[in-house]
């Protein structure tokens, strides 16, 4: 089996599990400190990756934002800030969204092969477009991934990305932030999807840290065999 990088999910959620608001607005469900610790754990990684529709309602930059941060990686050899990656179906994205914009690294994104053609015509002359099959298969993403030299993956979300890495058994370790209030509306983003997960009432994943940051908590899980704690 081909090998695929170290994954590590990373999203923040209300008390009753929302990723972001119903009227499409970003919710700022962390606080600083934890922005902080984020920024940390991106300056670590050789890729981030977030879905379409975060790239489309969110426009994040996904940079580390921490200059002796950015010195530290560049001392090491690596590009101040890691690779931006990010999935589509309908190639829907402006190559001027800040997710292309900024940062000196490179951006791919994983297309359906259906509109491959269409994808590089938009935005190849601001990322790579890889056809990634139709749908776009997350564990061949993961492996060619790999195979472009990322060894440390960081999936920032949303919902429908999480679903499926965590579906596929894709994700070695899940940091998941649950903010100090609720949102109350079913119409907005769950962390995840309906699914079959690896992780049941008959295999309970591993609780590896609870770490209380301001008023928020972080929950650390370890979700494979490959799992390090730093
Ligand atoms: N709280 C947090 O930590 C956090 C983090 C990130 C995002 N969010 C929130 O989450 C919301 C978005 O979540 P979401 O679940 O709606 O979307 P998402 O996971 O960000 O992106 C979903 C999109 O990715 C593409 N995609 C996903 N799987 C694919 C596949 N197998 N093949 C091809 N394309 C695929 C599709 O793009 P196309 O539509 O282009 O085809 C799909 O619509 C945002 O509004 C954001 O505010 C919160």
């Amino acid at each position: 089996m081909a090998e695929r990088p170290y994954t590590l999910l990373s999203c923040g959620m209300s008390i009753d599990g929302y990723l972001g608001s119903s009227n499409g607005k970003r919710l700022l469900l962390s606080n600083p400190a934890d922005f902080d610790r984020v920024d940390g754990v991106r300056a670590g990684c050789d890729a981030i990756l977030v879905g379409a529709a975060t790239v489309r309602n969110d426009n994040p930059r996904l940079l580390v934002r921490k200059q002796a941060r950015r010195d530290e990686r560049v001392a090491q050899g690596q590009p101040p800030t890691p690779i931006k990656v990010t999935v589509t179906g309908g190639a829907q994205l402006d190559p001027c969204a800040d997710f292309f914009a900024t940062g000196d690294c490179e951006k791919l994104v994983y297309c359906a092969s259906a509109t491959a053609d269409t994808a590089r015509d938009r935005l190849g002359g601001v990322a790579t477009v890889v056809d990634g099959g139709q749908p776009v298969d997350m564990a061949r993403m993961s492996e060619d991934l790999h195979a472009r030299g990322v060894r440390r993956l960081m999936v920032e979300g949303g919902g429908a990305v999480h679903t499926q890495f965590l579906t596929a058994d894709l994700a070695d370790e899940l940091h998941l932030v649950v903010a100090p209030f609720f949102v109350g509306d079913s119409r907005a983003q769950r962390f995840v999807g309906d699914g079959q997960f690896p992780w049941n009432p008959d295999r309970r994943a591993t609780l590896a840290e609870v770490r209380r940051i301001e008023d928020v908590v972080l929950l650390r899980y370890a979700l494979s065999d490959r799992f390090r704690h730093e």
